[in-house]
C-alpha cells in the first residue's frame, strides 16, 4: 500500500457509495445494519480528503431511484440522514468543512428539509473542504429543473451554452469532478453527475462502501495520478501541456 501522496491531487472528488447492503448480507445483518455502518465511515473519508488536500467532496446518499425501495428502507435511510446532522454537524463545522446540499429539499419531510438547510447555513463560510451531500439527488432531474429554470426565465435560445446550463446546475460554481469512485463493484453511473461527469476519471473497486477507509481512498487517487487526461487530444498534444489538474495554477 502506498502511503505517500500522490503527484497529481484531483481537485474535486466524488462518490457513489455503494454495496452497505451486501456488506450486512454478508454478515447476516439486516441491511439497515450496512446503511448505520456506512455513515460511520462518513467521519474518516471526510478527514481523509481533508489531509489529501481535496477542496470538494460530493457524496451520493440517496438517488431518485431509491425511492423505489421498500418503504421501511426509505424511512429508515432518511431517519439516518438527520442522526448524521446531529451527531456530526459541530465537528464538520469546526473542521471548516462547509456542507452544501445537491438535489431536490422538495418531497423530503419538513423537519428533515430544515437540518438540511440549517447544516448548510451554518457552515456556508467554512472553506477548508467543502462537502457536497447528494441526497434526493438525480442527474435527469436536475437537468430538468436546469431547463425549466433557463424557460422561465426567458434565456433567448442563442444565450444557451455549456457554461449557462452548467451555471443553472445545483454544482453551479464548482468545478467538475476530477475524479469519480464508486464501491462495490459495480460499473454504472446510477444517474450520478451525467453532465457534471462528462469527462471525469472513473475509479470502481470491489470494497463495500462501509470498508472504504482513508487508505482506499488514497489508492483511488494513486490511480488517478496515473491515468493521462487528454480531453480529446492526441496523447501527444497531451505530453506536450500535461492536463491531468485542468485548472492547476502549479501545472500552467
Ligand atoms: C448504498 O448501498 C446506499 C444507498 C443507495 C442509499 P446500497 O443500499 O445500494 O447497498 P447494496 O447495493 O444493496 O449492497
Ligand atoms: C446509487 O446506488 C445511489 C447511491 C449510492 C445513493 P444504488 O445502489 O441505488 O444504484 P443501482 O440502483 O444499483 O444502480
Ligand atoms: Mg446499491
Amino acid at each position: 500500500m502506498e502511503s505517500v501522496l500522490p503527484e497529481h491531487i484531483p481537485r474535486h472528488v466524488a462518490i457513489i457509495m455503494d454495496g452497505n447492503g451486501r456488506w450486512a448480507t454478508q454478515r447476516h445483518l439486516p441491511r439497515g445494519e450496512g446503511h448505520r455502518q456506512g455513515t460511520e465511515n462518513l467521519r474518516r473519508i471526510i478527514r481523509a480528503a481533508t489531509e489529501f488536500g481535496i477542496q470538494i467532496l460530493t457524496l451520493y446518499a440517496f438517488s431518485t431511484e431509491n425511492w423505489g425501495r421498500p418503504r421501511r428502507e426509505v424511512r429508515l435511510l432518511m431517519r439516518i440522514v438527520e442522526m448524521v446532522i446531529d451527531r456530526e454537524l459541530d465537528e464538520l463545522d469546526g473542521e471548516g468543512v462547509q456542507i452544501r446540499h445537491i438535489g431536490e429539499l422538495d418531497g423530503i419531510a419538513p423537519a428533515l428539509q430544515r437540518k438540511v438547510k440549517t447544516a448548510c447555513e451554518r457552515t456556508k463560510n467554512n472553506t477548508r473542504l467543502i462537502v457536497n451531500v447528494a441526497f434526493n439527488y438525480g442527474g435527469r432531474d436536475e437537468i430538468v429543473h436546469a431547463v425549466r429554470r433557463i424557460v422561465a426565465d426567458g434565456v433567448p435560445a442563442e444565450a444557451v451554452t455549456e457554461e449557462l446550463i452548467s451555471s443553472y446546475l445545483y454544482t453551479s460554481g464548482l468545478p467538475d469532478p476530477d475524479l469519480i469512485i464508486r464501491t462495490s463493484g459495480e460499473m454504472r453511473i446510477s444517474n450520478f453527475l451525467i453532465w457534471q461527469g462528462s469527462y471525469s476519471e472513473y475509479y470502481a473497486t470491489e470494497t463495500y462502501w462501509p470498508d472504504f477507509d482513508r487508505a482506499s481512498l488514497l489508492e483511488a487517487m494513486h490511480d488517478y495520478s496515473r491515468r493521462k487526461r487528454r480531453f480529446g487530444k492526441t496523447p501527444e498534444q497531451a505530453a506536450a501541456e500535461p492536463i491531468v489538474d485542468e485548472d492547476d495554477d502549479e501545472e500552467a
